[in-house]
């Protein structure tokens, strides 16, 4: 402290330490995985989302069990939906829930068999498609967590 300079009472003089890294603002509510989630999309852009599920897809295509789930014939439109729905869940454009509601993807996956088998059949397919468009480190590892977690949610039937 400079001599001449007088502490303000109660206020304890701090050394500054450099600036405050802008990654730890963020909106308030919202804890630190909240916050990394919400910015995926615009550190990883709309073209990653679209090569991403077109590459899952392409893995289901081939997988007859897990084909056999999807219950169009054409794999297009469920590759907009998943596409949509991940675009809006790390924070990019809600699209998704203007056209398909609240997403409810527990529920909407009643209609389908989500045991061990298909999950990790549709686990094994994300991996690959992760893989193929390479993420970096941070954001494949939070996507990752995210999907196994998910996937554990939609379990609907024993085996
Ligand atoms: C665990 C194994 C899973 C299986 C077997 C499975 C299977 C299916 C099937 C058969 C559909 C219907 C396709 C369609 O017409 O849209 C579907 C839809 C969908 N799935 Fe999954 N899924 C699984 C896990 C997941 C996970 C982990 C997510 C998200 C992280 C997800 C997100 C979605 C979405 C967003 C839709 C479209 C919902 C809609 O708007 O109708 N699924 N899934």
């Amino acid at each position: 402290m400079e001599m001449n300079e007088k502490p303000t009472p109660g206020v304890e003089k701090r050394e500054f330490k450099g600036a405050i890294p802008l990654g730890n603002v963020r909106p308030a509510g919202l804890n630190s995985t909240e916050a990394m989630v919400g910015s995926v999309y615009h550190q990883l852009g709309e073209k990653k989302f679209v090569d991403l599920v077109a590459a899952f897809y392409r893995g289901v295509a081939k997988d007859e069990i897990l084909r056999a789930e999807y219950p169009e014939e054409d794999l297009g439109p469920a590759e907009i939906r998943l596409r949509l729905f991940l675009i809006q869940y790390f924070g990019g454009p809600s699209t998704y829930s203007e056209h398909r509601g609240h997403p409810r993807l527990r529920a909407r996956h009643f209609a389908f068999t989500v045991n061990r088998d298909t999950r990790e059949r549709w686990l094994k397919h994300m991996r690959a498609a992760m893989d193929e468009v390479s993420l970096p480190p941070a954001i494949d590892a939070l996507m990752w967590d995210y999907f196994e977690r998910a996937a554990t949610a939609m379990l609907n039937t024993a085996d």
